[in-house]
């Protein structure tokens, strides 16, 4: 990292008009104040050109322990989710304490070069020797100058449904995992799946801990354990503190069962984390046609007041064979997906990959303004329309008063032309 910075200028803001400089003292934002027209940037100063600034991408939902292992041992040649289960229980034999250090934290440089500064990962726990677990916990003391980094206890063959899986889910949050995970969908029986919601729930209670809950990842309108953990989140008064991620089913669940299901997610007031590349590859592979998106009702949760966040899921691993790591990438697929191209909806469209987000990982310090850590992204364009058109790189991420990535502007197309 470079020199502390003392503001950055020529910046323009979410909800404000024209320029404006950030003011930056002891690694955190003082001050906010409007420029009357564009200025020099002088010594230790960053110069935003007149771009959109900010706060830094949030990358709520991704498994870091499989990341670039798409293809080892063999390739998911049908596409679904459970054939990539199956491949990542071979791949998983193989692991090392070396081998998942080397991949997370290759692909954490990779996400602080799109301007990413926060990551919630899930960590497979179903591991009688949780080789993962340790390795990503070792991983989050080593990249916290760059990434914030949440660990998941996620029990990938389940809690109810594999071996000793509540002692490796209490192992694990004692070793020092900081989310509680579940699958309740993949988990034996129906039964099985609501227990296991039940008690993941108590175990983050008594352990205070978040909750980041796989929760109806699957085309079943029948799947319903969002209600589950809903009801929980509601009865133990712990909602803004619990993600229901993927609820694929609920794209599927008829509306009268939707209207009354919503009046509960309301009240609990759930976080919600969708993963549109991931699940537009991975579901409707059961149907003919017409083929489901299998992406859970984004625009009806985000009218409903509830917060929702867009994640990646995988970058190149048994589930997934692409990922950039450019959430701006994920948010494209994502609008498209969801029918959220109005451009009312585009106008708002950042808060999906970042104050969302947030909310989603119950993050205490987050945002553009004083007092807060001094942690943003200088963004190619002066509007999230033009940011999303154009589908650049982050020019500049900040953190905590320090440049941490640079890069050059991309050439306007036009200028590309020889003759
Ligand atoms: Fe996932």
């Amino acid at each position: 990292m470079t020199e502390p910075l003392n503001a950055i200028v020529n910046a323009r803001l979410t909800g404000r008009d024209g320029l404006h400089s950030l003011t930056i003292n002891n690694d955190r934002f003082t001050e906010i104040t409007v420029q009357t027209s564009p200025v020099t940037a002088k010594a230790n100063e960053l110069d935003a050109g007149e771009n959109l600034v900010t706060p830094a991408f949030i990358e709520p939902h991704i498994h870091l322990d499989a990341a670039l292992t798409a293809g080892e041992p063999r390739w998911n040649q049908s596409g679904t989710l459970f054939e990539g289960i199956e491949c990542w229980a071979e791949r998983k034999a193989l692991l090392s304490h070396e081998d998942v250090t080397n991949r997370a934290t290759q692909t954490l440089k990779l996400f602080a070069a799109h301007g990413i500064q926060y990551v919630r990962t899930h960590v497979d726990v179903t591991d009688p020797s949780l080789t993962a677990l340790k390795a990503m916990l070792d991983v989050r003391e080593q990249t916290a100058s760059f990434i914030d980094l949440q660990i998941v206890a996620f029990p990938q063959e389940g809690i109810w449904s594999f071996p000793n899986g509540r002692e490796l889910m209490e192992e694990a949050i004692r070793l020092g995992a900081d989310v509680v995970g579940g699958i309740p969908h993949f988990e034996f029986t129906r039964d099985y799946g609501a227990d296991s919601v039940r008690w993941l729930m108590e175990l983050a209670h008594k352990h205070d801990r978040l909750v980041d809950v796989h929760c109806d990842e699957i085309d079943d309108p029948e799947s319903r354990f969002l209600e589950v953990l809903a009801a929980e989140a509601l009865r133990l008064d712990y909602g803004s503190r619990v993600a229901a991620s993927h609820t694929c089913a609920m794209g599927s669940y008829n509306d009268a069962y939707c209207s009354r299901l919503f009046r509960l997610l309301k009240k609990s007031n759930l976080r919600f984390l969708s993963m549109p590349t991931e699940n537009l590859h991975l579901q409707g592979r059961f149907d003919s046609y017409p083929k489901r998106r299998g992406i859970t009702r984004v625009p009806e949760l985000l009218d409903a007041g509830l917060k929702v966040a867009f994640g990646q899921d995988s970058i190149r691993d048994p589930w997934y064979p692409m990922g950039n790591g450019n959430l701006l990438r994920t948010l494209d697929v994502g609008l498209h997906a969801c029918h959220m191209l109005g451009m009312s909806r585009i106008e708002r469209s950042l808060e999906l990959i970042t104050d969302n987000g947030a909310a989603a990982l119950d993050l205490k310090e987050y945002g553009i303004a004083p007092g807060r850590p001094a942690r943003c992204v200088v963004l190619q364009g002066q509007t999230p329309y033009e940011i999303l058109l154009g589908q650049r790189p982050v020019l500049a991420s900040v953190r905590d008063g320090k440049v941490l990535v640079q890069r050059a502007a991309a050439q306007p197309e036009a200028d590309l032309i020889l003759t």
